[in-house]
């Protein structure tokens, strides 16, 4: 079976947790190709070009902490340079259209990567849930953070992800959007493992 669930969406809207339920429950592989942008943003904060970093990433490179702030922040940068976003694309397509079903969770899945997948989800939430959120992940792990710097990093990364020139993040005309400020976890993954159930071939 060659079937693709596309999810797309700001950050930190739930699509990393939405993708892996759905790869779990149907038994496809998932993607998380922030990773790929994270790891090329972490090679240039070891002070190696952008786009030298993504033409020579290696599976080394996805290990290690890719969650911190600066990584981050770096990633959304090194995502705004045509040349990155094309070394990486071939790699992402093999991954959607390889035997067996795939969930790939970013920005322009549905848009560029795969515009033909047979499911595209665009997962959102307000720029406030989301920063909620985010605090509560990596407050433990880092107490210098703060409520309000974790909202102006958010907005920061929409308006650099949805401004680019390329493969700027939008939802694709025939994506569902699924907005999870009020909802919780299972409601929100509920929710899309009944539209991926309703897309899937009978077997
Ligand atoms: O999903 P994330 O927060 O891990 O993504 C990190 C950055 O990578 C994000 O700010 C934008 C970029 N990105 C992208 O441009 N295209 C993707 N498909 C995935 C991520």
């Amino acid at each position: 079976m060659i079937f693709t669930v596309a999810i797309d969406g700001p950050a930190a809207a739930g699509k990393g947790t939405i993708g892996r339920e759905i790869a779990a429950r149907f038994g496809m592989r998932h993607l998380d190709t922030g990773l790929l942008y994270r790891a090329v943003g972490a090679r240039t904060l070891r002070g190696e070009e952008a786009v030298a970093a993504a033409r020579g990433l290696e599976a080394a490179d996805l290990e290690g902490d890719l969650r911190r702030q600066d990584v981050a922040a770096a990633a959304s940068r090194v995502a705004a340079v045509p040349e990155v976003r094309a070394a990486l694309v071939d790699w992402q397509r093999g991954f959607a259209r390889a035997a067996g079903g795939a969930v790939l969770d970013g920005r322009d899945i549905g848009t560029v990567i795969c515009p033909e997948a047979e499911v595209k989800l665009y997962v959102t939430a307000s720029p406030e849930v989301r920063a909620e959120r985010r605090f509560a992940e990596l407050a433990a792990s880092d107490a210098t953070l703060t409520r309000e710097g974790v909202l102006e990093d958010v907005l920061a990364r929409d308006a650099r992800d949805m401004g680019r020139a390329e493969a700027p993040l939008v939802a694709a005309e025939d994506a569902v959007v699924l907005d999870t400020s009020t909802m919780s976890v299972e409601e929100a993954v509920g929710a899309a493992v009944a539209i991926v159930a309703s897309a899937l071939p009978a077997r």
